[in-house]
């Protein structure tokens, strides 16, 4: 299975070369070892020098079953680095096995390997190691290449996952047209390509408002409210990923949430039965992030944020049976009840009161030994929100009067 994939796949030159330098990587290193740890016996080391030439070693890869294939198909399952290719190549190098071959061969002198080493370091200097930024090129060039096949393209993208992470690779993204290759397979007819650039848009953007802004100049927005939809949990949630990524604390992204409706696309999440609980989890979470941050900007970019149905969505939460869910909830409800755009009566309207009353009576009741201290530190916070909720309708009276 792993050998058709690797097998099947289009290989670019510089995935050649990177499987070939992880091969010459473990030839060049394990002699050092081997020889160190025999002392004089440097046999086993001229049987490991020699036993490939460069041509081979080049070229390692099309050999099938070599260690060629599993490297580029582990490379395809997420290498993260270079570094860690080289690790590989090391730690798959087996000194026994060396050591067999190795029975009946002459010795090496110390010059004859140390100019065997020098070939192998001249040979790698010649290969080159590619830049990010070249790995980015053709990650993105095949992106750009509608006749590519829909596994190559998730290829491509799941290598982009790993580049994009670091935040000068994610700022050279739009330069090299990987943001708009990848806002375009956002309408990919496959859900997996769809959901795979969601995430890669996201991880891009995350705390990075250079990215955000970028993907926003795009209007890359209303697309991905719309996946928010989505009946695929996975896509959804990528979908949710990404915009969470892409407003967090950027005013002009909240706006754009605003303007795109995507208030609407987050209380569908809320409200509908049979939605991933994880999707819910997330949307919830979503909530409180933006209210914090209206809290703490002092702006008041977000009206849906005080709009009583919004907020009986949320309220309505609580009624669901599972811990996690409701602790994220009183989160969420703890800050919307500070926002001071919210009306302690819209909450009033949305009976929280006995909302909270009963959540108490439930978690006194139904927890298992196990999630007794859990319940308890919900329960905890359910004071909390009761006391902020009271404070709240107080001062709507004072204000009142
Ligand atoms: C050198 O290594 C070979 C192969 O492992 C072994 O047969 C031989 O006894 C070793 N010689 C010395 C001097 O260690
Ligand atoms: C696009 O992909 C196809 C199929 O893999 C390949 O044959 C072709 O050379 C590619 N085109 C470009 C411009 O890279
Ligand atoms: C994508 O392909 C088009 C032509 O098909 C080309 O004009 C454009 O420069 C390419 N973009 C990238 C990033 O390769
Ligand atoms: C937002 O979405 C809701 C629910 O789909 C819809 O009723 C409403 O008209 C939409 N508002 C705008 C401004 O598009």
């Amino acid at each position: 299975m792993a050998m058709a994939r690797a097998r099947c796949s289009r290989q670019s030159d510089t995935r050649r070369r990177l499987v070939a330098v992880a091969v010459l990587a473990g030839v060049l290193l394990l002699p050092v070892a081997v020889a160190e740890g025999e002392g004089e016996n440097r046999s086993a080391a001229r049987q490991w020098a020699t036993g490939k030439d460069e041509g081979e070693l080049v070229s390692g890869e099309e050999s099938g079953g070599g260690g060629g294939s599993v490297v580029e198909d582990e490379f395809a399952g997420g290498f993260g680095s270079l570094d860690s290719m080289l690790q590989w190549a090391i730690g798959n190098s087996d000194p026994e096995k060396l050591k067999e071959q190795a029975e009946g061969v002459q010795k090496l002198s110390a010059d004859d390997l140390l100019k065997r080493r020098m070939e192998i370091k001249e040979l790698m200097e010649k290969l080159k190691m590619p830049s990010d930024a070249d790995l980015m090129k053709i990650a993105i060039a095949d992106l750009n290449n509608s006749s590519i096949s829909v596994q190559d393209r998730q290829r491509a993208l799941q290598e982009l996952l790993v580049l994009v992470e670091p935040i000068d690779n994610a700022n050279d993204l739009d330069k090299l047209g990987g943001l708009v290759a990848l806002i375009q397979d956002l309408n990919n007819a496959n859900e997996e390509i769809r959901t795979t650039s969601a995430w890669v848009l996201g991880k891009a953007s995350q705390n990075n408002a250079l990215v955000q802004n970028q993907i926003h100049g795009y209007g890359a927005l209303a697309r991905l409210v719309k996946m928010g939809y989505a009946t695929s949990a996975e896509e959804a949630a990528k979908a949710l990923y990404a915009i969470s990524a892409l407003i967090r604390d950027n005013v002009n992204g909240q706006e754009a949430f605003q303007l795109e409706n995507g208030s609407a696309m987050l209380q569908h999440i809320l409200v509908s039965n049979g939605v991933d609980l994880r999707l819910q989890k997330k949307a919830v979470f979503l909530v409180t992030d933006l209210a914090d941050f209206q809290l703490n900007s002092g702006t008041s970019g977000l009206p849906f944020l005080s709009d009583r149905v919004f907020l009986k969505s949320v309220v309505d939460m609580l009624s669901k049976f599972d811990l996690d869910l409701q602790e994220k909830v009183l989160l969420a409800i703890k800050s919307l009840l500070k926002l001071s755009s919210t009306e302690a009566t819209d909450f009033q309207s949305c009976d929280l009161d006995s909302v909270l009353y009963r959540l108490g009576v439930q978690l006194e009741e139904l927890p298992s030994e196990e999630q007794k201290e859990y319940a308890g530190e919900v329960d905890d916070l359910r004071r909390e929100v009761q006391m902020l909720f009271k404070n709240k309708l107080k001062e709507g009276t004072k204000i009142a009067l």
